[in-house]
C-alpha cells in the first residue's frame, strides 16, 4: 500500500531549537563513533594543492549535535593541512528543517567550530539527501549521525502501531524493501559526491542480531498514549491510523548487503562496521535519584522533539496549515507520555552501528 504524500515534513525535527535542547541521546550515540571519525580523517586522501577541504554533514538538523564531530574532524585535519588551508563544512538537511536555529548555533554557540578568523566556512544546504546535494567528486569527508535511518518515503501503514519495528507480514516486507532501496540510493549519491580517497562515516540506531532495543518499549508507551488520544477524541481514528514513522533500524547484514557480492559498492569499500551499546544514561541517573518525573520528562521531550512533527503530519487540520493543531497535539502527547512514564518508568537502552566507507582512488 502506498501512503498518500501530505506535503508536510516527514522526518523533520521539532522546530524553534527544540531538537537541540532535547537530543542528548543521539549526541551520546554519535560520541561512540569518535575513534572511527578520527581514524577516517587521518586516512582521507588530501591532494598537495591548497584547495579547500570539503566536509559534508548529512542530516545536521539544528546543529548542536554536529559541533563536537565537526570540531574533531577539523582538529584532526589541521594536523595534516596546517592552519591556513580553507575548510568548507556543508550542513545538509531537508528544506523544512529549522535552519534558523542551525545558523544561530553556528554563529554563536560557545562550542562552535568556526572561531577566531580561522579559514573554516560553514554552509547550509536545504535539500533531501535522497538527491545529489553537492558537486560530483567534491567531498573529502562525509559524516552522518542518526539521520540515514529516516526513509525516503513511508511505504506502508502499520496496523495498531506507528513504529515500523512492530509491523508484520506485508507491511514489514514493504519497510524492508524500502530500507534496502534507500540505503543503496543514499550510498550511491554519496559515492558520486565523494572525491577519490574520501571517507564517509555514518552512525545510525540499529538492532542487534536476533534482538530488539530497549527503546522499543518507549515506543509502545507512546503508542498507548496515541490510542488514549483517539479514544478521548483528541485525534480521530483515521488520523491515528495514518500516523506511521518512516524510520527503519537496519541490522548489520542489511547495512553490508550492498557490499556482499564483491566487497565494493559504487566504488565504496567498508573499512569498519561497529556495533556498540548505547546505555540510557537517564535510566542510570534514575537508578540513583529515583526521580520518576525527571526520567519521564526527559524521555517525553526527546520523543516529542524527534517524532512529533512526523506524527502530526497525519492530522487533517495540520495538513490544512493549522499550526495550532500541531501545537495542541504536541502538548497532549507530551503530557500523556509524562503521566504514563511516571507510572511505568522505562529505560531506553539502544544500539548504534558506525560504518566507515572509503572511496576508491
Ligand atoms: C534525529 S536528527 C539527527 C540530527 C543530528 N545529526 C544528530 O546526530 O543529532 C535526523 C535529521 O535527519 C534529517 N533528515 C531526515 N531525512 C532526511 C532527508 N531525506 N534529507 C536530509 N535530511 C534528512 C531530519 O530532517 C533531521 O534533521
Amino acid at each position: 500500500m502506498v501512503i498518500e504524500e501530505t506535503g508536510l515534513p516527514h522526518g523533520v525535527m521539532e522546530g524553534k531549537g527544540a531538537y537541540n535542547r532535547h537530543a542528548a541521546i543521539p549526541a551520546r550515540g554519535a560520541a561512540l563513533a569518535t575513534p572511527f571519525l578520527e581514524q577516517a580523517v587521518r586516512k582521507v586522501a588530501l591532494d598537495p594543492v591548497d584547495q579547500p577541504v570539503v566536509i559534508a554533514d548529512y542530516g545536521s538538523s539544528q546543529g548542536k549535535n554536529s559541533l563536537a564531530p565537526m570540531q574533531i574532524a577539523i582538529r584532526n585535519l589541521r594536523e595534516r593541512t596546517g592552519p591556513s588551508r580553507p575548510i568548507f563544512v556543508f550542513h545538509v538537511d531537508q528544506p523544512s528543517n529549522d535552519f534558523n536555529s542551525l545558523c544561530g548555533v553556528l554563529s554563536s554557540d560557545p562550542d562552535r567550530y568556526a572561531v577566531n578568523g580561522a579559514p573554516v566556512f560553514p554552509c547550509l544546504v536545504g535539500r533531501s539527501f535522497y538527491e545529489q546535494v553537492l558537486p560530483r567528486g567534491s567531498v573529502h569527508l562525509g559524516w552522518s549521525s542518526f539521520a540515514a535511518q529516516w526513509l525516503h518515503r513511508v511505504p506502508s501503514l502499520v496496523p495498531d502501531h506507528f513504529f515500523p519495528l512492530f509491523s508484520t507480514g506485508a507491511a514489514r516486507a514493504a519497510f524492508e524493501r524500502q530500507a534496502a532501496e534507500d540505503w543503496k540510493a543514499f550510498l550511491s549519491l554519496r559515492a558520486y559526491e565523494m572525491r577519490p580517497g574520501a571517507r564517509l562515516v555514518i552512525v545510525m540506531p540499529t538492532l542487534p542480531d536476533g534482538g530488539i532495543s530497549g527503546f522499543a518499549e518507549l515506543m509502545n508507551h507512546a503508542n498507548a498514549v496515541l490510542r488514549e488520544m483517539a479514544d478521548e477524541g483528541a485525534i480521530t481514528g483515521e488520523e491515528r491510523a495514518r500516523m506511521v514513522l518512516g524510520v527503519y533500524a537496519r541490522r548489520k547484514e542489511e547495512l553490508l548487503a550492498p557490499f556482499a557480492s564483491d566487497g565494493e559498492f559504487e566504488g565504496l569499500a567498508v573499512e569498519a562496521c561497529d556495533l556498540s551499546e548505547l546505555p540510557d544514561r537517564d535510566w542510570a541517573d534514575y537508578q540513583s535519584d529515583r526521580d520518576k518525573e525527571a526520567l519521564a520528562t526527559k524521555h517525553a521531550l526527546f520523543i516529542r522533539a524527534v517524532f512529533m512533527p512526523s506524527l502530526a503530519s497525519a492530522l487533517s487540520r495540520a495538513q490544512d496549515g493549522d499550526g495550532e493543531a500541531q501545537r495542541s497535539f504536541a502538548d497532549r502527547l507530551e503530557d500523556g507520555l509524562v503521566r504514563r512514564l511516571i507510572i511505568h518508568p522505562t529505560g531506553a537502552d539502544m544500539f548504534v552501528h558506525t560504518i566507515v566507507l572509503a572511496k576508491a582512488g
